[in-house]
């Protein structure tokens, strides 16, 4: 146990592992998905009762296109579903939501549902919930790289003037802070082409307990494994301080 518990800014979350639990019960894949949209709304909770600022999810891969149609067809109706579901507890309870990735391959009915629920909650200020949907972090930094080289072509931008900051403001994640902490549950320890610019710094915790299956009490063991952790971002970290009187004077 920490005696105190660090609360990250931004929490970002690899929900891995939902097939597999259904595949372990002889279910289908879909039944994981469905099981894991009960852990997103357990969390989504606990991270806002926390004082967690910035949640962000990993839903929907650029690669996870390439699974099998039915697969995919049932998560579109399952994140459907679930923005339909949630959209007014969110609203209620200050939750500013968000979506990052290439939107424009969604379906018309999930494109639709997003918007609506952007707008329903474009006044909340409590936590900002990011859900990264068709999302890729080399799609993002090619997008990024392609609308830097149109602002250069056409006069808006000189070439000496791209550095760090501007090329963050040509990302999805422009308006949040990087992630303090990655967390990746269902077991593999990689990171799957998610937030490859922004995770340059972030503390990474890798849980076993596959997505359905994570709750409370895992995100808090999460928790304290990154308040005992070290930030030192390159630097040298301060000696603390000696008493000038401590140690055999
Ligand atoms: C994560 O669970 C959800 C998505 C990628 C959509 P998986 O579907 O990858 O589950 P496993 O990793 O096959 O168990
Ligand atoms: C990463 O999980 C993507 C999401 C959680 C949405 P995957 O299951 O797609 O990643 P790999 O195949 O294990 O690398
Ligand atoms: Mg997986």
């Amino acid at each position: 146990m920490v005696s105190f518990m660090e609360i990250p800014r931004h929490l970002a979350i690899i929900m891995d592992g939902n097939g597999r639990w259904a595949e372990k019960r002889m279910l289908p894949r879909i039944a994981g998905h469905r099981e894991g949209a009960k852990s997103v709304r357990r969390v989504v909770e606990e991270c806002r009762r926390l004082g967690i600022g910035f949640l962000t999810l990993f839903a929907f891969s650029t690669e996870n296109w390439g699974r099998p149609q039915g697969e995919v067809d049932g998560l579109m109706r399952l994140l459907v579903q679930f923005l339909r579901e949630e959209a007014p507890q969110m609203a209620a309870k200050g939750i500013h939501f968000h979506v990052i990735g290439a939107k424009e391959r969604l379906p018309e009915g999930a494109r639709q549902e997003i918007a609506a629920t952007v707008a329903k909650t474009a006044n909340c200020h409590e936590m900002v919930l990011t859900l990264a949907l068709s999302y890729g972090g080399r799609d993002e930094i090619t997008r990024a790289a392609r609308c830097l080289a149109m602002d250069v072509k056409e006069g808006r931008l000189g070439v000496q003037d791209i550095d760090e900051d501007t090329f963050s403001s040509c990302l999805d994640t422009a308006d949040l802070p990087d992630p303090d902490l990655l967390i990746r549950t269902g077991g593999e320890k990689r990171i799957s082409n998610f937030l490859l610019w922004q995770l340059a710094y972030s503390e990474m915790v890798f849980s076993d307990v596959t997505w359905p299956d994570f709750g409370k009490q895992e995100l808090l063991s999460a928790l304290e494994e990154f308040s005992r952790r070290k930030r030192r971002f390159g630097l040298v970290r301060p000696e603390p301080e000696k008493s000038l009187f401590a140690g055999g004077r």
